[in-house]
């Protein structure tokens, strides 16, 4: 009887405690608004930047993990899928080094996206293959578009 007691009483504090966080945590994202979309986007990018830069070591300098190659540009393919998702309207002020642009030539943007995802796509095939000098090849032009990307849309330190 008293373990009965016991077990509803805990029951009851532990719903407590979940109803508890899921309210703070709606209130949380509410707050965070477009901040949480920026960081997400940020972080993504950055995760872009560690792949390529772990592809570079392998392909260019030789590092000898050569078995994690597929990992990296199968993860470069997936996550350039829709960038300009990542940019909804709301997310354009704030701690962001999107330039104004990203909003204005929306069309632009949609294209550079495109053919990252391409030069993405075609890498990890590459890959796949294990085609040397396509994967060269693949490696460099999508390094470029990463780049012209940056050009025209990312603010510069
Ligand atoms: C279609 C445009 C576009 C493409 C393609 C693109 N980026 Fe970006 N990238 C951006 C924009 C815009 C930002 C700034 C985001 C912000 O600060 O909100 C950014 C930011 C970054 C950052 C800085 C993240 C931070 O911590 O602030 C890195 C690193 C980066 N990109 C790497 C890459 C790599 C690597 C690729 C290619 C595999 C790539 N990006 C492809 C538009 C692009």
């Amino acid at each position: 009887m008293y373990r009965r007691v016991m077990n509803a009483r805990t029951l009851l504090v532990s719903t407590a405690i979940v109803l508890g966080m899921m309210a703070s945590g709606a209130v949380h994202s509410f707050d965070e608004g477009a901040g949480v979309t920026i960081d997400y986007r940020q972080g993504l990018m950055r995760a872009l930047g560690g792949n390529m830069a772990a592809t570079a070591a392998i392909v260019v300098d030789g590092a000898p993990f050569r078995d994690q190659l597929s990992t990296h540009t199968r993860y470069i393919a997936d996550a350039t899928r829709d960038i300009p998702a990542l940019f909804p309207e709301d997310s354009d002020f704030g701690e962001t080094d999107a330039l104004p642009s990203v909003w204005e030539d929306v069309e632009r943007f949609a294209e550079l996206s495109r053919e990252n995802h391409d030069a993405a796509v075609a890498l990890h095939e590459a890959v796949e293959q294990g085609d040397d000098a396509a994967i060269m090849a693949g490696f460099r032009s999508l390094g470029e578009s990463c780049r012209s990307c940056h050009e025209d849309f990312r603010r510069r330190e």
